[in-house]
């Protein structure tokens, strides 16, 4: 079955980054040029996916504005002859149908993913965590959606992350299926020492069906007091098959300090106008 829908969960406050994020959505600090979200909906659409909700909360508009047309600054643009670059901010609110719902509360991950309920219906649907940008060719999510459209099961997107750092993640219980595909079994959020199963964690891409909702409208709270995916995850796991896919790309965790700025310098250097003037100047320091 073909995957047309994706749900990005942008709600968050974005503590880890601030003072940026007082007043600005995370999901709108700049990678080079553009807000990291484009780069997430970037992701999705090229994927293949045609209609996107944004899980959002209070205070989080300038999201909406961004995916919004602003026909009276394209009219400026056109008038002074930038009709390219008119065109260029209309491209990003044609991108893809993209609608935003309020979480009025915030209680976790899974919370967020079940106020996508009505929006996916019956269909299955990939999840897009804002702060993992990506870069994978194809996409990762493409990836994710090739599996899912060979198994008709759930995917989720892991990679080996240090013992040093799993306890940031989560860890899964898995068994090989072919070089880069895993059954999983077991699912532990922020694991401490001793729960850790292996090393793979999921890193912000997941394909879902409908069978996870009714799974996290019954769970209880889990780690930090919120009610998290990864605990949906388990409980689905044991019902039906899940699996894994150690996909291929390079993920920046945008939503701290050094993940941005890894990305920001990646990003820059790959930049068509200044990645080359960039790369120079990196030199001189
Ligand atoms: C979330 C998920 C976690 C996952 C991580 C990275 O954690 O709950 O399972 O490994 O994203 O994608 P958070 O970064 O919100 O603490």
């Amino acid at each position: 079955m073909r995957v047309k829908k994706a749900v990005i969960p942008a709600a968050g406050f974005g503590t880890r980054m601030l003072p940026a994020t007082k007043s600005i959505p995370k999901e709108m600090l700049p990678l080079v040029d553009r807000p990291s979200i484009h780069y997430i909906v970037e992701e999705a659409v090229s994927s293949g996916i045609e209609e996107i909700l944004i899980i959002i909360s209070r205070g989080k508009e300038a999201v909406c504005d961004y995916f919004d047309y602003t026909p009276e600054l394209e009219e400026k643009l056109k008038k002074s002859g930038r009709e390219e670059d008119a065109a260029a901010l209309r491209a990003i609110a044609d991108m893809a149908k993209v609608t935003f719902i309020r979480q009025k509360e915030q209680h976790g991950l899974g919370h967020a993913v079940a106020q996508a309920k009505t929006f996916t219906g019956d269909e299955p649907f990939a999840v897009l965590l804002g702060d993992d940008v990506m870069e994978g060719n194809p996409p990762v999510t493409r990836q994710l959606l090739d599996v899912f459209e060979e198994t008709g099961a759930p995917v989720v997107g892991v990679a080996e992350v240090p013992t040093s750092e799993i306890h940031r993640y989560c860890s899964l219980g898995v068994t090989p299926v072919s070089e880069r595909v895993m059954e999983v079994h077991q699912l532990v959020e922020k694991p401490t020492p001793e729960q850790v199963l292996s090393n793979y964690a999921i890193l912000g891409r997941y394909v879902l069906t409908r069978d996870i909702y009714p799974i996290l409208e019954g769970l209880s709270t889990g780690f930090g007091g919120e009610i998290q995916l990864t605990d949906g995850l388990n409980e689905l796991c044991r019902q039906s098959k899940l699996f894994a896919l150690a996909y291929q790309g390079t993920r920046y965790d945008t939503g701290n300090l050094r993940g941005y700025l890894e990305a920001q310098v990646k990003l820059a250097l790959q930049h068509p106008d200044v990645g080359a003037w960039f790369a120079e100047f990196l030199k001189t320091l």
